[in-house]
């Protein structure tokens, strides 16, 4: 950091890697292929999931909404190809989906559309192909093949008992329906395969038990393709927490490597018979961050641990060690900054929240690909991981609060993350700090007084 003689901040004008991916000029299509009750909408909100936390801008386009439009409920015989008026409509829907993909892309407003249908004959997927070619987007087949009746049958039950076409139904006759559904589908059904060479596609074999990979050309395609490689659908639960309170906590200081407190003391004493609680026994792996504060609260768990950098806090460069009222004073200019933008805000000599999703992302990755993980971390790390499995909108997850002291637990489920939350009866101070409020005259609200007890006032 520069300053003038008078003291003033000279900030640097220069560019920056901090958007994160470079992928401007790219737009892809992501075609989604394979028979109903194959995860294909759960891949497609996954990918979506991922790519918004990335920040690159991406859309879901769902055929069977477009379709829902003129039937909204339709029986299984609507999607027999002995149908013409129901191949029509679903003509219909698909050319609707696809103009409208095509418009999103011309209007700029995102790099990556996935087209969520089963797509599956040849002759539709060239149509896309074609279609996608003609306006200079790259296509990329994404087909999920499953064969395995027991991952079928869940996913029958699990995702089509809450589908608007079988709303109000009965879930047997809906399953049964959606059943003969599947098998008109099987009947025109084609695999993506050597005749389609000249296609970029990946196919997915038993939710990632095989994968084929083929013709991917570029950064953002590999991108996905690796996120997709490593995704699996076995039921398991990502447990989140803070560190105990810290000897910083208690003076408002952020940053640093500081000991926990006495109360932190009790909240790691307290942690195993917590993860108890609400655990269903099930093996866990623990994940902390190479700084004192989580190694010692973990400490009392039995579970195997794993030590990693990428978890440790935020670094707040020269204002580590500080509390919010000495970065108010030191630093006026950087603490209004930090108000504004705080996502984007980097700290002088430090890291913004945008650059700690970056050196998350192979635990992202790490995440996808593992059971059940207890991860005890940082306010600002915690807030990012939350962001991903929850969908939180990066203008709100820097301000969300995470309390001290609480175990959340996280279960993914077809369509949503399962949240469940369980304080400890071990008080802390509140590290929260809302927008625009003066760190000199922190006073809580009564609705913040509350709900987080003592406002100190420290952390990211
Ligand atoms: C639907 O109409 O539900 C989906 C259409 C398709 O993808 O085949």
């Amino acid at each position: 950091m520069t300053r003038t003689p008078t003291g003033d901040l000279i900030r640097p004008n220069r560019k920056t890697n901090g958007v994160g991916v470079q992928a401007e000029d790219t737009r892809i299509c992501v075609v989604m292929v394979g028979l109903p009750a194959r995860g294909k909408s759960l891949i497609a909100q996954k990918v979506t999931r991922y790519l918004h936390w990335l920040s690159i801008p991406s859309k879901i386009f769902n055929v069977g909404q477009y379709r829902r439009s003129e039937t909204p409920a339709p029986s299984a015989s609507f999607f027999a190809t002995s149908n013409p008026e129901g191949e029509r409509l679903r003509r219909a829907a698909a050319e609707a989906a696809v103009n409208d993909m095509i418009k999103w892309f011309q209007r700029g407003a995102g790099l990556i559309a996935i087209l969520d249908a089963t797509n599956s004959t040849k002759e539709r997927r060239r149509w896309i192909q074609n279609r996608c070619a003609a306006e200079g987007i790259q296509t990329m087949f994404v087909e999920s093949k499953c064969d395995d009746p027991d991952l079928i049958m869940s996913n029958i039950r699990e995702v089509k008992a809450t589908s608007p076409d079988y709303k109000g139904q009965d879930p047997e006759v809906a399953a049964q329906d959606f059943l003969a559904r599947i098998q008109n589908y099987e009947k025109v059904y084609e695999t993506i395969d050597e005749d389609e060479l000249d296609l970029t596609y990946v196919k997915l074999i038993d939710v990632g038990q095989r994968v084929i990979i083929n013709q991917i050309k570029d950064y953002l395609q590999s991108r996905v393709v690796y996120y997709l490689m490593n995704l699996h659908i076995k039921p398991r639960s990502i447990w989140l927490s803070r560190h105990g309170e810290s000897t910083f906590n208690l003076e408002g200081k952020i940053g640093g490597d500081a000991d926990i407190s006495e109360r932190g003391e009790a909240y790691a004493r307290s942690l195993p018979d917590l993860v108890r609680r609400c655990g269903d026994g099930r093996k866990l792996t623990v994940w902390t961050s190479t700084l004192k504060r989580t190694i010692q609260t973990a400490r009392f768990l039995t579970f195997e641990k794993l030590e990693w950098k990428a978890l440790d806090e935020l670094d707040s460069g020269v204002c580590d060690g500080l509390t919010y009222a000495d970065i108010e004073e030191q630093y006026p200019e950087d603490f209004k900054a930090r108000d504004e933008d705080k996502y984007n805000y980097r700290y002088l000599g430090g890291e913004s929240y945008r650059d700690v999703v970056i050196r998350l992302e192979p635990i992202i990755m790490e995440l996808e690909r593992s059971e059940n993980i207890l991860i005890v971390t940082h306010q600002a790390i915690l807030r990012c991981i939350y962001a991903y499995f929850m969908n939180v909108a990066q203008e709100k997850s820097p301000w969300m609060e995470v309390p001290l002291h609480t175990l959340i637990k996280l279960t993914p489920k077809a369509y949503s993350t399962h949240e469940e939350r369980l304080k400890a009866d071990i008080p802390a101070v509140s590290t929260w700090r809302g927008k625009g409020s003066s760190a000199k005259h922190a006073e809580p609200t009564d609705e913040e007084r509350n709900s987080m007890g003592k406002n100190v006032g420290s952390g990211h």
